[in-house]
């Protein structure tokens, strides 16, 4: 039931007598067949690959990447201090100072130009050391050394907490000379190159982790990160007796999945349409990442429109009329899906300013459309999270696991109905898990912050426990005195 999307609203709406053509023709179906059985298949496909990710000799090959983030902790509420973060790799760059217990922070967001998102990474850090310093001079941070959270969205093999190995670009990134290198490393070289300001400890994130450590702050429950933007990914706590390539036998450690990966290995090519193929054979990464181009913004308006361009070339659609608006890559923004499915009207101008010829039937069918491609998104993302959550309960051998979800992404947040369904499907695919979802309120920027707070915080309380190591009584009442 869950998984298909209402006909029955489009037929009532159409006057045409070639209506159930339209809407029975075999595009539409090819792509609504995501049954539950199905969903089902997907989440337990991914639970494989995940163990395939986590194996010590199986994670060179594994498309599910499963990352090792080095973050040990959530936050406990009791996190302070002063921070800058820098925020790679969403819709916007930005470069925040943050002030964990106030919740205050100043913003700046820093535009970067389509070439240099495909120049040198010389030139895309020299850039973002730029922007920061522009920062620092217009809030008088300059004389600051500040700890540096930096939200890097993109697959890399996490050293350290200050070491990160860029795998590959994903999204529409793909500057040279970075791939295979240190990130930290090229943004430090960068801001010595210009040689006007400091900074002080670097902790490297993923947005998935940035925004699991953002609501665990508010919510000590939240134990996932959950991005669907631009691209899509999520990150849990996973035990680390689990993580084979990780020494130590105790506690947990966040994982950054990558699961926009997922299908890279051709698991989910009976699930892929004529249209994804599409979209991953005109992408600038072809062959990877293919989970994510079924689901996430930056490629859902190009499936809708390459379905719009097939129905139309079958004579279903605009009398069989393709403006040239339709007929060009990228012309469909994501953005329309969520304001043509908000309402009829959005639809109707839309279409107009794409240049088409429609009647009232053409804009019920594109609303159909738009509906089944952010339904399948969002059912295959609950399929997804159903995995992770499952997992975690039988980690924890729970019978019920009840836990949060900290969720962030402009696919998520401003779809219409998109965070409904994808809820309803998780409910259906993971019944022992009692989930809440929290919206991040500006996740990435200060979760950055918060590994780092975080991390000062264990380090702050290893020491106590240190120092009091061995010590008589005495001195460390005095300690205790003079910490307080
Ligand atoms: C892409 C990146 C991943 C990121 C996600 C969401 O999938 O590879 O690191 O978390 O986009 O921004």
């Amino acid at each position: 039931e869950v998984c298909v999307p209402s006909v029955e609203q489009v037929r009532r709406s159409g006057e045409n007598e070639n209506r159930t053509q339209r809407l029975d023709c075999k595009q539409i179906k090819a792509l609504r067949f995501l049954s539950p059985e199905t969903l089902q298949e997907v989440s337990a496909r991914l639970r494989k690959d995940l163990l395939r990710g986590l194996g010590k000799h199986s994670h060179h090959k594994a498309p599910v990447k499963m990352l090792p983030t080095f973050v040990r902790a959530t936050p406990d509420g009791t996190e302070k201090g002063d921070f800058l973060a820098l925020d790679l790799g969403g819709t916007n760059f930005r470069v925040l100072h943050v002030r964990v217990e106030e919740e205050a922070q100043k913003v700046q967001i820093c535009a970067i130009p389509q070439e240099m998102m495909l120049g040198t990474g010389e030139q895309l850090f020299d850039h973002i050391a730029t922007c920061l310093g522009d920062f620092l001079e217009s809030h008088n941070l300059k004389g600051q050394t500040l700890p540096l959270g930096f939200t890097f969205s993109f697959p890399c093999e996490q050293l350290e907490i200050d070491k990160s190995i860029l795998i590959r670009w994903t999204k529409g990134f793909n500057c040279s000379g970075v791939e295979g290198k240190d990130v930290v490393q090229l943004l430090k070289e960068a801001i010595h190159r210009r040689g006007d300001y400091h900074i002080g400890s670097v902790a490297m994130v993923n947005d998935t982790v940035g925004t699991m450590m953002s609501c665990g702050y508010k919510d000590q429950s939240c134990e996932i990160g959950m991005i669907i933007g631009t691209g899509t990914n999520a990150c849990y706590m996973e035990e680390i007796k689990n993580v084979k390539r990780i020494e130590g036998k105790d506690g947990r450690m966040c994982i950054n999945t990558e699961w926009g990966g997922f299908g890279d290995d051709g698991c989910l090519d009976d699930i892929l349409t004529e249209f994804d193929v599409e979209v991953d054979k005109t992408s600038i990464n072809p062959g990877v990442h293919i989970f994510e181009k079924m689901i996430s913004g930056m490629y859902l308006g190009e499936i809708v429109r390459l379905v719009l361009v097939k129905m139309t070339k079958d004579k279903l659609l605009f009398k069989g009329q393709i403006s040239e608006a339709l007929g060009t890559p990228g012309r469909f923004e994501t953005k329309f899906i969520s304001e043509i499915e908000d309402g009829l009207e959005n639809a109707k101008k839309i279409l107009t300013e794409l240049g088409l010829d429609w009647d009232l039937v053409d804009a019920s069918v594109v609303r159909l459309v738009c509906d089944t491609i952010s339904s399948r998104s969002a059912y295959l993302c609950a399929a997804a999270l159903a995995t992770l959550v499952n997992r975690i309960r039988n980690n924890r051998k729970l019978g019920h696991l009840k836990t949060t979800v900290g969720v962030d992404g402009t696919v998520y947040r401003k779809h219409p109905t998109f965070s409904s369904k994808l809820q309803k499907a998780v409910r259906l695919l993971a019944p022992q898990c009692d989930i809440t979802f929290l919206v991040s309120e500006d996740g990435s920027g200060t979760g950055a912050a918060m590994v780092t707070a975080v991390a000062q915080r264990l380090a702050h309380q290893s020491r106590l426990l240190e120092e009091s190591d061995g010590e008589d009584n005495e001195e460390e009442e005095e300690e205790e005195e003079e910490g307080q």
